[in-house]
């Protein structure tokens, strides 16, 4: 029997709910159940997730060897890189997962007072190096943002690219000052290459899942090509996603000191 494992999250807002099953055609239920298929986690896997400590530096081991070993920082994330004209021209930002850091480079470039955080010591050094190279300042922290997401109301923009972490969803609105901006981009189950990418679907979006997710943020820019169309060209493989966080701290469901995002329910994918 194929293991189910829990995914995702839902609302006790109906549209959220429906926003998720729609993809899948599935019916609304008060409480969906929506269950993801996969492997059975290996017997080491199943020792790490006991010890979250273990499991931490297993995860910073990995992206430690992936980064000694990478040639560049790559190129900025493109829901930054086309829609700088929606940057404040101040004011506070964080690349949250920053990796070698690309997007907080241009983050700083762009006037930002930018924070960089990553739980690798490798892509952190790197990206120092980087921004000193480039004569910016980004200020840097090796942290699991899974144990220490940012504090409520302390970032105008936030960045997430190619990384998935879907109980940071709350804390990344709270995050979010009043006009704050989201800039989200990361890979789609529904891929034209699912070679680029993270293989275990566990790691790639739903259809239309980060609008889902930061339902309470108003939607300024999404863009998810799927397998629609001429799939040689466009913007494929990945999902980019902005949102702004409502003037006067009046984001759906938000009072100071709650989430933003009601997570009572849970939605379960079916195998
Ligand atoms: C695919 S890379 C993306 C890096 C960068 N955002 C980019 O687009 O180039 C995913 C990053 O997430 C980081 N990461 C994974 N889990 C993390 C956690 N719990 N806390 C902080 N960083 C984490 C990894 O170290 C890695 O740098």
């Amino acid at each position: 029997m194929i293991p189910r494992q829990r995914i995702g999250y839902a609302s006790n807002d109906t549209a959220v709910v429906e926003a998720l099953c729609r993809p899948v055609g599935i019916r609304q239920r008060p409480i969906v159940e929506f269950f993801f298929a996969r492997s059975a986690p290996s017997r080491s896997l199943q020792s790490l997730n006991s010890d979250p400590q273990r499991m931490i530096d297993h995860l910073r081991q990995k992206w430690n060897a992936r980064y000694a070993d990478a040639e560049g920082p790559g190129e900025p994330a493109a829901v930054l890189a086309e829609n700088l004209h929606l940057l404040p021209h101040g004011g506070a930002a964080l690349d949250l997962a920053c990796g070698l850091g690309a997007n907080a480079c241009l983050l700083a470039r762009r006037g930002l007072e930018t924070s960089a955080w990553d739980v690798s010591d490798v892509a952190i050094e790197r990206l120092t190096e980087r921004a000193e190279a480039q004569g910016v300042t980004v200020h840097v922290q090796v942290r699991d943002v899974a144990a220490c997401p940012p504090e409520p109301a302390s970032f105008d923009v936030i960045v997430v690219a190619r990384f998935l972490e879907r109980d940071l969803a709350n804390a990344i609105m709270q995050a979010l000052r009043p006009g704050g901006l989201l800039f989200y981009q990361t890979f789609v189950r529904d891929a034209v290459d699912p070679g680029i990418g993270p293989p275990d679907p566990t790691y790639r979006l739903a259809v239309n899942e980060l609008l889902a997710l930061f339902r309470p943020l108003q939607v300024i820019v999404y863009r998810e090509e799927g397998t629609v169309g001429d799939t040689s060209r466009g913007f494929r493989n990945e999902a980019m996603y902005i949102g702004r966080k409502a003037s006067g701290g009046s984001a759906r469901g938000a009072r100071p000191g709650h989430p933003v995002f009601d997570t009572r329910y849970w939605l379960y994918v079916p195998d």
